[in-house]
């Protein structure tokens, strides 16, 4: 059965590092919820300024525009043989639609979630520079690139999300801690939770997570 890897954690988790790295070990598709928010709100519609308005805000966008990210993007055909969300879901209400869609598009979700400290989260958060042109994310204090502010594998420059500065960073872990910690006790009750350390450095995060997906050798 085809899976969906879905990575659960509070805002600079590590969910993208972690989803990159997945895409590329086993070819599935990374579905950020957060890059496709951040295209959407590029355009000049009442639809794109509401979207860039909630982010900058740090706040959660709708359930409903969420669904319709979700099922336009996961239908595409690269999603068939399975995908990894990264990002969703964050509230009970998108939990409960995956399984839907999970059960309609006849694939297993395996759940894992980063944790990693609030005091650990602020400094990556505020730190993160991520390439304009490829999507590497690097961090000032952690992952510097070789020349500053300038990506190691495409030369190209180096940005600044918008809600990375302090006041939308707190906004998003009191987001986190309203309507997705709800969904931590739901999906841990199931049984079906695997919670990684996130503080150890990514690699170590990374074979972790490889080895609770492929599951035990036989
Ligand atoms: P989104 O873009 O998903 O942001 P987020 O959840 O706040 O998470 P981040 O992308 O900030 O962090 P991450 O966990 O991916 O960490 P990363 O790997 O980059 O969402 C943005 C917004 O979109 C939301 O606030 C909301 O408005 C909206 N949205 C998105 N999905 C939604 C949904 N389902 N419903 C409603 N609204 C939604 O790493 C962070 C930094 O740490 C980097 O610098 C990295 O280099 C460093 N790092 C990573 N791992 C390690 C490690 N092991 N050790 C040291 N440093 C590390």
């Amino acid at each position: 059965m085809s899976k969906i890897i879905v990575m659960i954690g509070a805002p600079g988790a590590g969910k993208g590092t972690q989803s990159r790295l997945l895409s590329e070990k086993y070819g599935y598709p990374q579905i950020s919820t957060g890059d496709i928010l951040r295209e959407m709100a590029q355009a000049d519609t009442s639809l794109g300024r509401k979207i860039k308005e909630t982010m900058a805000a740090g706040q959660l966008v709708s359930d409903e525009i969420l669904a319709q990210v979700i099922l336009e993007r996961t239908s595409q055909p690269d999603c068939e043989n399975g995908y990894i969300l990264d990002g969703y879901p964050r509230t009970l209400n998108q939990a409960h639609l995956l399984e839907d869609l999970a059960l309609k598009q006849r694939k297993q979700v395996h759940l894992a979630r980063v944790v990693v400290s609030e005091d650990a989260l602020f400094k990556r958060l505020t730190g993160r520079r991520t390439c304009a042109k490829c999507g590497e994310i690097y961090n000032i204090y952690f992952r510097s690139p070789k020349v500053e502010g300038v990506c190691d594998l495409d030369g190209a420059p180096l940005a600044q999300r918008s809600d990375d500065n302090p006041e939308s960073v707190s906004r998003r872990f009191e987001e986190y801690r309203r309507s997705t910690a709800p969904l931590i006790d739901y999906y841990r009750q199931s049984g079906r939770l695997i919670e990684l350390d996130g503080e150890l450095p990514v690699m170590e995060v990374f074979e972790k997570l490889c080895a609770v997906i492929e599951g035990p050798k036989s």
